[in-house]
């Protein structure tokens, strides 16, 4: 996969195409058409889209519904990511398009949310004059003030951060969603700092959300027909909930699984995203002893040169990443590993490259999201170091690392032919109403015939491979 520019979480098709922070998704809601609209765009990764949800849920109560229509909407929101700066270019071209709707309709509102509202703050209405409303991922709550202060012809903006802010008590609306997969939050922000990295600046503190919660939007998921749930936080390993009753134990990422998968053995579970330094051979096992939790683990290495990943402050070494994808198959042997890598950073030499694309041959990742880097204001790299490898050697590097993923990717997915897998039915093949497409356990995109077997979305498939590409499994069902 090609990604100079991906976020994170390749877990529904539906994310595959936006990780990028560029290719947009206008989304509308399951929920009836009412008088009032919003339309709202989400970019960047899981973690937005999940969040877009919130704010559905948040404008719902005050009587809007979703809108895939433009000239429809009363108000506009674009939910932003500011993780590289072609992202935000898309933002900001996507802003000049609203600017001709609010040009025929003077009365729209226009909001900006997210990572770049929180890392731009009020300089967005100076930069960017039509945009009325900006609001920051903790603040949502605030929306239906924001909005009747906009409408009242002031500009708006709440970008305040909080420590405790989870959203826990809302039910996300289920925005564009093919009723089969969801994600769920499970903590927000991150207490790590990596250098190159802008999100512990534009999402604040980690916390955790009450584990209780999570269990309930879970089981009505379920009860409502959903078939997965995606766990997500920028490091879920270090998910940690202490009950406000002592009496009852803290709850650890492990047994959050735990209790998940035990909602329904239909009920799948996925996570992203794991840090090497942080995942605990207890999630190996939990994972090892639970047939509905998901054999795929996202693990992003970011460098394959130990002395890259000090300057990131990645806080592991080659041979410890390298020493946790052995234990992963050891405890997992049948697990799906992909991971994020990043070409270029500050003072990256050809040697320390080259450690990358060694490493990256030996894990042979199922696949990749890879990217060139991109410095970010404010982040510790863009105050420590000098961003001094040129663009066309970071766009080299780049493409000798995709060539070795591409055939890393072609050989993983070789190798599942003649294997039985067990499919979740996402829905009908793109191609044809004839076929079906799903995924196996390992996150693997699989498309079939229907045949006669009767099935449905939402149900499962065992299905025996009798091809593959780099990215697609094709097969036939089998034993049902
Ligand atoms: N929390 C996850 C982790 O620790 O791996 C990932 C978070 S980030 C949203 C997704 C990916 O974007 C990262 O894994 C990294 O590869 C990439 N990324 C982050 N900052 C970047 C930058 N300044 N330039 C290029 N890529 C970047
Ligand atoms: Fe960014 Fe690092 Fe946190 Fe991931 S773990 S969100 S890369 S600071
Ligand atoms: Fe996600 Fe982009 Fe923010 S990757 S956390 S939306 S900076």
């Amino acid at each position: 996969m090609l990604h100079e520019n991906l976020a994170e979480i390749p877990v529904i098709k539906k994310i595959d195409e936006t990780r990028q922070g560029e290719v947009f998704q206008a989304i509308e809601s399951e929920t009836p058409v009412s008088g009032k609209h919003f339309y709202i765009e989400s970019y960047g990764c899981a973690m937005n889209f999940s969040d877009s949800e919130v704010v559905a849920a948040i404008l719902q109560t005050e009587g809007f519904s979703a809108t895939k229509s433009i000239e429809e909407a009363a108000l506009i929101f674009i939910n932003t990511c500011s993780i590289r700066e072609k992202a935000e270019q898309t933002v900001r071209q996507r802003l000049t398009t609203f600017r001709k709707a609010k040009e025929a309709n003077p009365g729209l509102l226009i909001g900006v949310l997210g990572c770049m509202a929180e890392r731009l703050k009020t300089k967005f209405l100076e930069e960017e004059k039509l945009v009325d409303i900006v609001v920051g991922p903790d603040a949502y709550r605030s929306l239906p003030a924001v909005i009747a202060e906009a409408k009242g012809g002031q500009k708006s903006v709440n970008v305040l951060l909080s420590r405790e802010e989870t959203y826990a008590d809302l039910s996300p609306v289920r925005l564009d969603s093919n009723g089969v997969s969801a994600f769920v939050s499970i903590m927000r922000g991150c207490n790590n700092m990596c250098t190159f990295c802008v999100v512990p600046f534009t999402r604040g503190r980690e916390r955790s959300r009450n584990a209780h919660s999570i269990l309930k939007e879970c089981r009505e998921l379920f009860e409502k027909g959903y078939r997965e749930v995606i766990l997500l936080g920028q490091n879920v390993d270090s998910y940690y909930w202490q009950p406000e009753n002592q009496d009852e134990n803290p709850v650890t990422f492990a047994s959050l699984l735990e209790q998940v998968a035990g909602i329904a053995p239909l009920l799948r579970v996925r996570f992203s995203t794991s840090h090497p330094k942080d995942i605990t051979d207890e999630v190996l096992w939990t994972m090892a002893a639970h047939h509905n939790i998901c054999k795929n683990i996202h693990f992003p290495v970011q460098s394959g040169s130990t002395r890259v990943l000090e300057r990131m402050n990645r806080t592991y070494t080659r041979e410890w990443y390298m020493h946790r994808v052995q234990r992963i198959r050891e405890i997992l042997p049948d697990c799906g590993l992909s991971t994020d890598v990043i070409t270029g950073f500050c003072g990256e030499t050809e040697e320390e490259h080259a450690d990358t694309l060694s490493l990256m041959k030996e894990m042979c990742f199922d696949y990749a999201y890879m990217y060139f880097y991109s410095e970010r204001p404010g982040t510790l790299a863009a105050r420590r170091y000098t961003d001094d490898v040129p663009e066309d050697v970071k766009k080299r590097r780049l493409q000798e690392v995709i060539e070795i993923q591409n055939q890393s990717s072609r050989s993983v997915y070789a190798g599942d032919v003649g294997k039985v897998w067990e499919v979740l039915i996402e829905g009908e093949s793109k191609r044809s109403a004839d076929d079906w497409h799903g995924r196996n356990t390992q996150n693997k995109m699989v498309v079939f015939a229907k045949g006669n077997f009767g099935l449905k979305k939402g149900e499962y498939a065992q299905v025996l491979i009798e091809k593959a590409t780099q990215g697609t499994l094709i097969g036939r069902i089998v034993d049902q």
